[in-house]
C-alpha cells in the first residue's frame, strides 16, 4: 500500500512538473483529489485492507494527500503570478494619449432665461406656481373678461380638444387659478408652454412660453406695477436700462401696456439691433380689471393689482442675439452649445 501511494505521490508530482497552464493544474488536482481521483480509489479501496491496519493505512493516505496539495498550491501560486508578470510586460498604458471626452449636456437657452426670470422675481418675494396646459374655456378666456364673443378668442388661434375643453393660449389662466384659492395677498409668478394655431416662422411657433405676473393686495397701484417691471428690466438687461409703458388693450387689464425697454446694445441710440428704434418692446401688463377680481370671488373695492405676460422665447433671444425662435426649437448641438 506504501508503494502504491508513494507511486501516485511520484507521478503527481510529475504531472505538476510538466504543467505549463493553470487548467493543466487544475487537471491534476481532478485526476489526483477529486472524487474520482487516484487518492479516493485507494480510500475506497481500504474495505480490502485487515482492520486493524486501516488506521495506519488512512493516516498515510491523508499525509499523502496533504502532500500533494501543498505542492499543487504552491504551483498555483507560482504559475499566477507568472501570468500576471507576462501580462504586465505586454499590456502598457500610454498616459499621453488624449482622454476619451466626456459629453456632458448643459441647460437649453430658454431654461437659462426662465431661471434668470425666475431668480429675479423669488428675490423680490414672489412664488413660483403652475398652472395646467389644458384648460377650460372658463379659465383661459371667459373669467379674464373674454366672453364667447369676443374678437380675441377666434378660433383661428386656438387648439380646442372639446367645444369647452382646448389647449391654453396663454399662461394668464393661471391667473384665474390663483385667485380662486382664495388666499390674499398674491405675489406669485406661473411660468409654462402655450399654444396657438400659428405658422412656424422665424417669431412665431404653434407651441411656445409665457410666464405670467400677478400681484394683488390692498393699495396696490400703478406705480407698483411700474417700479417693480423697471426693476425686473434693470435686473435682466442691465442697470441703465430705461423702460417706457405704452397704452394698449388687453380684456382682463384696465388700464393696460406694453413695457419697452432701451436697446441695450445701443443703448437707445438706434442700432440695427432694435431696427433704429432705441427700445424694444418685452411685455404687456396692467392693472387687473376689476370685473375680473370680481369673477374670481376678490372685493374689488377692497383689492386691486396688476399683472404681466412675458415671452421666454422673447427674452432668450434678446438676451442671446439669436434671430430666429426656430432655433431654440431644432436642438442642434452645435447652436445649443453655445450657451
Ligand atoms: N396674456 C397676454 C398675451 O398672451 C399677455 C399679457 C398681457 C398678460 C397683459 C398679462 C397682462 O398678465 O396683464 O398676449
Amino acid at each position: 500500500m506504501r508503494e502504491k501511494l508513494e507511486q501516485i505521490k511520484a507521478e503527481a508530482l510529475r504531472q505538476i512538473e510538466a504543467s505549463d497552464a493553470l487548467e493543466k493544474l487544475n487537471e491534476v488536482r481532478v485526476n489526483f483529489l477529486g472524487k474520482k481521483g487516484e487518492l479516493t480509489a485507494v480510500l475506497k479501496g481500504m474495505k480490502d485492507v485487515l482492520p486493524e491496519e486501516r488506521p495506519k493505512v488512512g493516516q498515510l493516505v491523508n499525509e499523502t494527500r496533504a502532500e500533494i496539495e501543498k505542492i499543487l498550491e504552491e504551483s498555483i501560486r507560482k504559475m499566477e503570478q507568472a501570468v500576471r508578470e507576462a501580462k504586465m510586460k505586454t499590456e502598457v498604458i500610454d498616459v499621453t494619449l488624449p482622454a476619451r471626452k466626456n459629453n456632458v449636456g448643459h441647460r437649453h437657452p430658454s431654461t437659462i432665461a426662465l431661471e434668470e426670470v425666475e431668480r429675479i422675481f423669488i428675490g423680490m418675494g414672489y412664488e413660483v406656481v403652475e398652472g395646467p396646459e389644458v384648460e377650460k374655456d372658463y379659465y383661459n378666456f371667459e373669467a379674464l373678461n373674454i366672453p364667447a364673443d369676443h374678437p380675441a378668442k377666434d378660433e383661428q388661434d386656438t387648439f380646442y380638444i372639446t367645444g369647452d375643453i382646448l389647449l391654453r393660449t396663454q399662461t394668464s389662466s393661471t391667473q384665474v387659478h390663483e385667485m380662486e384659492k382664495g388666499q390674499l395677498p398674491i405675489r406669485m409668478i406661473a411660468p409654462g408652454r402655450v399654444f396657438r394655431s400659428d405658422e412656424v416662422d422665424a417669431t412665431h411657433s404653434p407651441s411656445f412660453h409665457q410666464i405670467e405676473g400677478l400681484v394683488i393686495d390692498k393699495n396696490i397701484t400703478l406705480a407698483d406695477l411700474k417700479g417693480t417691471l423697471a426693476e425686473f428690466a434693470r435686473e435682466l438687461f442691465g442697470e441703465s436700462t430705461k423702460v417706457k409703458f405704452r397704452p394698449h388693450h388687453f380684456p382682463f387689464t384696465e388700464p393696460s401696456a406694453e413695457m419697452d425697454v432701451t436697446c441695450f446694445k445701443c443703448g437707445g441710440k438706434g442700432c440695427r439691433f432694435c431696427k433704429g428704434e432705441g427700445w424694444i418692446e418685452i411685455l404687456g401688463c396692467g392693472m387687473v380689471h376689476p370685473h375680473v377680481l370680481e369673477m374670481s370671488g376678490i372685493d374689488p373695492e377692497k383689492y386691486s393689482g396688476f399683472a404681466f405676460g412675458v415671452g421666454l422665447e422673447r427674452i432668450a433671444l434678446l438676451k442671446y442675439e439669436i434671430d430666429d425662435m426656430r432655433l431654440l426649437y431644432e436642438n442642434d448641438i452645435r447652436f445649443l452649445k453655445q450657451f
